[in-house]
């Protein structure tokens, strides 16, 4: 007899959120990558082997995030769980604000979605509420899952996105610190309200930002601006404020990436982008790392690979 068990491979890209004034909005692809095999076993359960980032930290069981949202998944559409081997090689960085969290769900996702290829059809709206429905917002999960620059909100028919190319002279820099931050304090900070010209002030440098990012990014630096949540959060990255500050007042576009603490540059261009690498190695105070990477266009992507077992 031949047993035959599924194995999937899933690849999926680093994200930064808010970009400044998109809170919970807008997100951005880019090409850092967290790498996932799973293979369906007889055995009911999960393992999982962490190769890279959060080996030795995070959960081996059926606790781990990416089991929770394969389950989820299965869930979903009433699929039994079969037993799982998880290998996961991590590159993303977690507590930095590059959206690790989601990476690790959608990376469950979109495992789920290959082994129930050919069972069960999800299409894009569905893995976008999937992987929301976990992470709470979709502005991580929006780019994780689709690339390049998205604009997500919310419906009462669930979360939505559309995917924008972004101009090519666009050039990211993080700047990763040692430290890390919780998400949940992160959002914590956040006012009830708002006055409502911090509003405006928002609106009107979140529409300026598209237009900076896929067609004029000499706008960048007042495209950037924010009032809904990073003066919140100073108090809580003072490292980070500072850097920002700093690089601001050259002239380049920082912002922090997602609830921090690292910082996102958008560069208008490559030799931009090494004046900001500069100023970010310059800096006294706390070393940060700086990595220059591009956008990534294409999102999550997974090949099915089937395992053929004799006996
Ligand atoms: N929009 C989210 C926040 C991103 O800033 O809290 C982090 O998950």
């Amino acid at each position: 007899m031949t047993l035959s068990h599924r194995s999937v491979t899933v690849k999926v890209p680093a994200t930064t959120a808010n970009l400044g004034p998109g809170f919970d909005t807008l997100g951005l692809a880019l090409s850092l990558y967290d790498e996932l095999t799973v293979t369906e076993r007889d055995e009911p359960g999960a393992t999982v082997e962490v190769i890279g980032v959060g080996a030795g930290e995070v959960p081996t069981d059926e606790t781990n995030l990416v089991v929770r949202a394969i389950a989820h998944t299965f869930a979903a559409y009433g699929q039994p769980l079969p037993g799982l081997n998880l290998v996961a090689r991590n590159s993303i960085p977690h507590g930095r604000g590059l959206g690790s969290s989601g990476a690790a769900i959608v990376s469950g996702i979109m495992a789920a979605k290959g082994l129930l290829d050919g069972i069960v059809e999800i299409d894009s709206n569905a893995l976008l509420a999937l992987a929301t429905e976990l992470e709470g917002h979709p502005d991580n999960v929006a780019p994780a899952l689709f690339g390049g620059l998205t604009i997500a909100w919310t419906t009462d028919a669930g979360p939505q996105h559309k995917k924008l190319i972004v101009h090519r002279g666009v050039s990211p820099l993080i700047a990763v610190p040692e430290g890390t931050m919780s998400t949940e304090l992160a959002r914590s900070l956040r006012p009830l309200s708002v006055p409502h010209e911090d509003a405006i002030f928002n609106v009107s440098r979140s529409a300026l930002l598209i237009a900076a990012l896929i067609q004029s990014p000499e706008l960048l630096l007042a495209a950037t601006e924010d009032r809904l949540h990073q003066s919140y959060r100073a108090s809580a990255m003072p490292e980070t404020d500072s850097l920002i500050t700093e690089l601001r007042d050259e002239g380049l576009a920082a912002v922090i990436s997602g609830a921090g603490p690292s910082i996102l540059v958008l560069c208008s261009d490559p030799a931009q982008r090494l004046i900001a690498a500069e100023t970010v190695a310059r800096h006294r105070g706390t070393p940060w790392q700086s990595l220059l990477l591009a956008v990534d266009f294409k999102g999550a992507t997974v090949i099915s690979h089937p395992v053929e077992i004799s006996s």
